[in-house]
């Protein structure tokens, strides 16, 4: 029961910051937030149990504005979280071609006219924005800055959430897609139909995995795509959020565990 509370915690909308905000010419959502006397960052994870499947909505209330990642296909949540927080879903994002569900993307951007935002690599049948390792989108004191992490799929990026109320150089949160779980390395075996092998996309993601991810502050929360029965990783925890630090830490020592030369 300790785990499902912690769970629970991570699921319900989190303020990752307040501070007071001031400024002539707001609109609606920002006029009701200078109201209360403060602004908010606000971050929630969706668990999709029956999927496995982790989705995520990051709103800004002194612009109004919100980011979908990896959005179910019933679309009603995040709707529904918009309103109650005053905020307009603006931007939605996968961080790949979901295989195993349908994803919202197209029902966002039909029902209140988000963009869709795709990894530069991807190819799809409608119009989206891609995007390229580097890539900045801000909006009030959300800043997401794109990681393209190719290994699970070759269009796959991972997400990096800064709170810039809180600071601009160390990183919230990442939302790492199937790239990395909690526990478990997203597979590289699942694109043979398209041409790629289990080789090819695997050196791909030792090298996302190392250079890109592991090299964020330790301190950073893990957000991945799935948790624990997803058919996307084969040993995922049932958790679903850590931080970079702890799971650097448990990799260390399963390595240490299985190595040959370590004494018993
Ligand atoms: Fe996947």
């Amino acid at each position: 029961m300790e785990g499902a509370a912690a769970l629970f915690a991570h699921r319900s909308p989190t303020k990752i910051a307040v501070r007071n905000f001031r400024e002539k010419g707001a609109k609606k959502g920002e006029k009701r937030a200078q109201k209360k006397g403060s602004c908010s960052v606000l971050f929630k994870q969706f668990y999709l149990g029956c999927l496995a499947h982790a989705s995520y909505i990051i709103g800004d209330e002194t612009t109004a504005t919100a980011a979908v990642i990896d959005p179910q296909r019933d679309i009603e949540q995040y709707i529904a979280f918009a309103a109650e927080h005053a905020l307009n879903v603006k931007h939605v994002f996968l961080t790949h071609l979901h295989a195993d569900f349908i994803a919202g993307h197209l029902e966002l951007r039909d029902r209140v006219g988000a963009t869709i935002y795709l990894g530069a690599a991807a190819k799809a049948g409608y119009r989206f924005t891609p995007l390229h390792d580097g890539d900045i989108l801000e909006f009030g004191r959300v800043r997401l800055k794109v990681l393209e992490t190719p290994g699970h799929t070759p269009e796959s990026i991972s997400i990096v959430v800064y709170d810039l109320s809180a600071s601009d150089t160390q990183p919230h949160a990442v939302l790492t897609g199937d790239t990395l779980f909690i526990g478990d390395v997203g597979r590289p075996d699942l694109r043979a139909a398209l041409g790629w092998t289990a080789t090819e996309l695997g050196g791909l993601l030792f090298d996302s995995l190392h250079n890109k991810l592991m090299a964020l502050p330790d301190g950073s929360l893990i957000y991945p795509a799935h948790g624990a029965g997803s058919l996307c990783g084969k040993a995922i925890s049932k958790e679903t959020v850590s931080t970079l630090g702890e799971q650097r830490r448990l990799t260390n020592r399963k390595r240490r565990l299985t190595s040959p030369t370590t004494p018993c």
